[in-house]
């Protein structure tokens, strides 16, 4: 008698290790050895979720909101969500285009699977986040990664973004700002997508899972801004950075109301809905005071103009001045080597664990990822420690 297992979805080929999960593998078993490692790898804020939205958790399970609550998510989060989009955003959106979710993960898999259909183009960044790519792989659909260009702060390469646009389109995937670069698209290069997707029946996903960790006092220009197109447009957000609550898991997507109705199914049969005390948490870090946000981001732009700064001294080493998020995108393509092996090599000879560009899409290729949500004490430690490295090589 054979033991196998039956067959498992072909689907399932299509998911592949997140490059961030494989580092601190890695790092992790060296680390048992005896190694010290420095962590560069980590998309997450190294800092406690404040305390009131802990508290709110607490008090939200002693009352006993331990049970299910609606798909969509409970009515004061949905309205407080729809308020702040339309103060940040100058919009007009309701607790009818709202839907929370058990993570901006979640937000991206209900978005995606709701709109997209086997073989239907999808226009992607690239580098980008890897999730993207994972599900236009296992919803068989085809990929159009667009490059992002270093020199214009990692916006889209218009000229490519417009060749690969067409009536096949089906959805475009928008990241600002945006991991892995801490780049923001420009007004112009929104206002042009926005051209072109008005004319058609196509799609546009606004991730902003960055949007409160913004520098240089600057507004980020958003393509949910353009309430013209809102009936052609999801955004995606959540709470993971902003309140530093990787751990708890939640996030949203505000879309048209026709969309949200579908979606209130869609959660239904699939997470049920978002854990109950854990939505009374975020509505009070919306409600509450900011000041834990600020102080943080003000900590994150002192860290990056730091890391800057330095990878700058680096021979050999080039990095822009990213305007969002808390990673760097330094380019290392003057030591000839693929990220791949520079990263591989940092990790195992300088003892510093870091993503290659790759890891993010194939144009990431010459590139580095270095997370800064980490103490000074470890930047300072780290960098020294890849300056030392690759003056070896
Ligand atoms: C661009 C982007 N979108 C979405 C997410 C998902 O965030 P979460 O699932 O923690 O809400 C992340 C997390 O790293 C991200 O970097």
């Amino acid at each position: 008698m054979k033991n196998s297992s039956p067959p498992f979805s072909k689907q399932l080929d299509a998911l592949k290790a997140e490059g961030a999960y494989a580092v601190l593998n890695k790092a992790t078993k060296l680390e048992t050895e005896g190694k010290k490692i420095i962590h560069f790898e980590i998309g997450q804020p190294d800092f406690p979720t404040p305390q009131n939205i802990t508290s709110a958790a607490i008090s939200a399970l002693k009352k006993g909101l331990t049970k299910y609550n609606a798909p969509l998510g409970i009515m004061p989060l949905r309205r407080r969500i729809a308020q702040g989009l339309n103060e940040t955003k100058n919009i007009s959106v309701s607790e009818n285009n709202i839907a929370v979710t058990p993570s901006g993960k979640t937000a991206i898999f209900v978005a995606m699977s709701s709109i997209l259909e086997k073989g239907d183009e999808v226009i992607h960044p690239d580098p980008g986040f890897p999730t993207y790519r994972s599900l236009i792989d296992f919803l068989s659909c085809k990929p159009k990664p667009i490059p992002l260009l270093e020199e214009t702060g990692f916006s889209f390469d218009m000229k490519i973004f417009k060749k690969n646009f067409s009536k096949k389109t089906k959805l475009v995937i928008l990241n600002s700002p945006s991991n892995p670069t801490g780049g923001i698209i420009k007004l112009e290069d929104l206002e042009e997508i926005r051209e072109m997707v008005k004319k058609t029946n196509c799609w546009v996903m606004t991730d902003e899972m960055y949007s409160k960790i913004i520098y240089d006092g600057i507004k980020y220009p958003s393509f949910y801004s353009f309430k013209s197109l809102h009936h052609q447009t999801i955004l995606v957000d959540g709470f993971s950075k902003t309140f530093s609550m990787t751990g708890w898991r939640i996030g949203y997507l505000s879309a048209p109301a026709s969309l949200i109705e579908k979606i209130d199914y869609f959660l239904t049969h699939t997470v049920g809905c978002t854990a109950t005390f854990t939505q009374y948490a975020v509505l009070e870090g919306l409600n509450g005071p900011q000041n834990q946000v600020k102080k943080m981001v003000k900590e994150f732009e002192k860290r990056r103009n730091f890391v800057v700064s330095e990878l700058n001294k680096i021979k050999g080493i080039k990095c822009q001045i990213p305007q969002g998020a808390f990673y760097v995108f330094p380019n290392i393509k003057s030591f000839k080597k693929s990220s791949k092996w520079i990263a591989n090599y940092l990790l195992e000879e300088a003892g510093v664990a870091l993503l290659d560009g790759t890891s993010f899409g194939k144009y990431g290729e010459g590139y580095l990822r270095i997370s800064y949500a980490t103490s000074m004490e470890n930047l300072k430690e780290g960098i020294d420690r890849i300056k030392k490295g690759l003056n070896n090589l």
